[in-house]
């Protein structure tokens, strides 16, 4: 067994036990790639000031999103298809995220339904909602999530259609994946996921297949949301949506100020400053670049949290201490679970929560409420001059 020290550790074997299709999906962003890229490499311009000399007993990484405590300030993203990085994903994921003690997100484009995970934890999951054309589906994805227990509702707004990602067309990107010649040979080479795969129900959208009526081909993401999403989106039905549910509702892919105080006016109680991982507009700026004009316009008044690019324990204080309520991990865990399971997303958590901690520790900080901007050396013109308008 490797010992398994950081996310890159887990992200080569990952690479190792996928299917080149979902391996492909997971590592992607939109056309040249550039925000995805820089959504990682932005947080490295961040660097940190070392403190020494100050107590460091009694640590704690401890904090709350949307009211709920969480172990460390890090909620698992909601990631599409996440069942087809290995069998029972979603479920798994979740199992890991419940006993770290942070949120888990399920998509509305999963693999285990909202019943099946609901029905495999016992602490209540956030839900995350696509919105759909089908007025009465997406009521009746709010019901389910309701009746599942779901403690929060997390509303994508930057995927009414989809960024192009050159490798899911070539790959021909499907769930579960079509048998070609070329993807043959690749999961003859992937025989421990295929083997669990075969052990399992689950593969395909379990929140869409058999709950909706006429859609020809729910095996493809790419022709669901072409066909399904709601291109007439727009902040009046963002407040219907927002009244139709009771507990917290976090809005997602927020990269602009204005948007962000439109946020605020449909009553939202968290925005999650993201560009989608950078899979949607390419060129978008970083998310923790970002981050801190959205701050400056809306940040006493909402929780803001943030995902792309967090890769570890590091990147979650930086983004912390500018002043991010809380944090997300798509890739980071996916590597996780491809890699091992469940077992592997717990050792992200893992990895991630040691990084966080000794990293506070060196920054002479005991508690995440402590973790602010005095502990950051940020480049003076980290978010950039540019021209607008
Ligand atoms: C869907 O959420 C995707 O980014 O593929």
């Amino acid at each position: 067994m490797p010992v398994i020290t950081n996310i890159d550790d887990l992200k080569r074997i990952y690479a190792r036990r996928v299917p080149r299709m979902f391996h492909d999906y997971c590592e992607s962003g939109s056309w040249t790639e550039q925000t995805f890229r820089e959504n990682v490499s932005d947080f490295d311009l961040i660097r940190l000031r070392q403190r020494v000399a100050v107590d460091m007993a009694d640590r704690s990484t401890a904090s709350s999103m949307v009211g709920e405590d969480v172990a460390m300030p890090v909620a698992l993203a909601p990631v599409g298809m996440t069942g087809m990085q290995a069998a029972d994903g979603e479920i798994k994921a979740a199992r890991a995220a419940e006993r770290f003690g942070v949120p888990f997100t399920l998509s509305t484009m999963s693999i285990c339904s909202i019943e099946d995970v609901a029905a495999h934890t016992s602490k209540p999951f956030w839900f995350q909602l696509y919105v759909m054309q089908d007025e009465d589906y997406v009521d009746r994805l709010i019901a389910r999530a309701k009746e599942a227990k779901c403690s929060a509702l997390v509303i994508t707004l930057d995927l009414q259609i989809l960024g192009q990602r050159h490798k899911d067309l070539k790959n021909g990107l499907s769930a579960p994946p079509k048998l070609t010649l070329s993807t043959m040979a690749d999961l003859a080479t992937k025989w421990s996921w295929g083997l669990e795969m075969l052990g399992t129900k689950r593969r395909q959208f379990g929140n869409i297949v058999g709950h909706v009526k006429g859609v020809s081909d729910p095996a493809s993401l790419m022709s669901w949301i072409n066909e399904q999403f709601d291109l007439t989106l727009d902040w009046d039905k963002v407040k219907k949506l927002r009244d139709k549910w009771d507990g917290p509702v976090i809005l997602k892919g927020i990269l602009d100020a204005e948007d962000a105080k439109a946020a605020l006016a449909v009553g939202a109680d968290a925005i999650v400053v993201s560009n989608h991982g950078g899979r949607q507009l390419d060129g978008a700026l970083s998310s923790i670049r970002a981050l801190p004009s959205i701050l400056d316009a809306v940040g006493d008044r909402i929780e803001v949290h943030l995902d792309g690019g967090i890769r570890s324990g590091q990147d979650v204080l930086k983004a912390v201490a500018l002043g991010a309520k809380g944090t997300y991990i798509g890739r980071a865990f996916v590597y996780g679970l491809g890699a091992m399971g469940q077992q592997g997303v717990s050792t992200a958590l893992d990895v991630i929560r040691k990084e966080l901690d000794t990293t506070m520790a060196l920054c002479g900080r005991r508690r995440v409420d402590e973790l602010d901007r005095d502990i950051l050396l940020v480049p003076r013109d980290f978010e950039g001059t540019w021209q607008t308008g």
